[in-house]
């Protein structure tokens, strides 16, 4: 079958949108109607007039686009397309802890569940990270969760102190420094550069960190360099497409990890045979009930303002 005709059709017939990830797999960031991070995703999510949403991305973000969308329909084209990072904080531990510092206020990174989001006061991604959090008065005490990776690297940034979730990404912890030391030492006239998810023995070895957009930036004003990039390798698709002549690496990973670069498993669930079966049969839908859905809305508001 010639998907990329059949989910043309579609798309026009049900005035779908499709909005994709950098990390999807090549052909699907390639028919998306928008490629783009977290918040790029989450901002295209609040404007579209499209009547379906069809998420190539993960759980959690589709599941914001319910949020923020809860009379379209907004289907996944694989309902097991998880996230580490969102499964390292459930809401009733959480809950128990954000009891403990009643004083706090709760900034969560966009990759959590519903749940979490509504037992925070703002979202935030890690293109606006930096910025939500000095949005908060200096005095008043932060728990940020659930990546403590990009949690530690806001606390650098900004000097501030904030309390910790213990979360974290797998694919970002599979990188393995002795690996990336060899690669540089091979190539010691590429710049590294990583996402903040990563560890913080990694972050210390990149000329820049920032989101998915933010590296997509950084390669696209630095065409001339040459690049080891430590993210999810799906990324490699975008910066390939509009720098052809920058030579990329993906940044190694661990013997045991499942594939040689970091590859999230979560995210190459969908296929676009997946996304043709979905966007046909709208299903499986994402649902958020009431009224988890109105208090997980007002922290995401709350970021989208701060984001304009
Ligand atoms: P961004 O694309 O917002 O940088 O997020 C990366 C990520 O890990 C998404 O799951
Ligand atoms: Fe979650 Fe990490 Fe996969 Fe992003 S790359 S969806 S944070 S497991």
């Amino acid at each position: 079958m010639d998907f990329v005709k059949e989910i043309n059709q579609l798309r026009k017939e049900k005035n779908a949108v499709i909005l994709a990830h950098y990390y999807q797999e090549g052909a699907i960031q390639d028919i998306a109607d928008y490629v783009g991070d977290s918040l790029g995703l989450s901002q295209q999510a609040a404007q579209t007039d499209a009547d379906i949403i069809v998420f190539a991305g993960v759980h959690f973000m589709a599941e914001t686009a319910k949020i923020i969308n809860p009379t379209k329909k907004v289907v996944l084209p694989d309902l097991n397309a998880g996230c580490s990072l969102a499964d390292s904080c459930p809401p009733e531990s959480f809950k128990a802890f954000k009891e403990k510092h009643p004083d706090h206020i709760v900034i969560t990174y966009i990759n959590c569940s519903a749940e979490i989001k509504a037992l925070s006061d703002i979202v935030c991604t890690s293109s606006n990270a930096l910025k939500i959090v000095n949005s908060v008065p200096k005095d008043t005490p932060i728990i940020f969760a659930p990546d403590k990776n990009l949690g530690r690297y806001i606390m650098k940034e900004t000097g501030r102190d904030m309390l910790l979730w213990d979360g974290s990404c797998v694919v970002h912890e599979a990188f393995s420094m002795d690996k990336l030391i060899e690669l540089h030492k091979k190539h010691p006239d590429y710049k590294i550069i990583a996402h903040p998810e990563s560890e913080e023995h990694i972050l210390n070895t990149a000329t820049y960190i920032g989101s998915t957009s933010g590296m997509i930036n950084y390669v696209k004003a630095n065409q001339n360099d040459k690049f080891i990039v430590a993210t999810e390798a799906g990324i490699l698709h975008k910066m390939q497409l509009e720098m052809p002549n920058t030579e990329l690496i993906p940044a190694p990973a661990v013997e045991d990890n499942t594939c040689a670069c970091s590859e999230c498993h979560f995210m190459k669930m969908n296929t676009m045979e997946k996304l043709y079966n979905c966007l046909l049969h709208e299903t499986p839908a994402i649902e958020v009930p009431e009224p988890l859905r109105s208090r997980a809305l007002l922290p995401i508001e709350r970021m989208l303002e701060l984001s304009k």
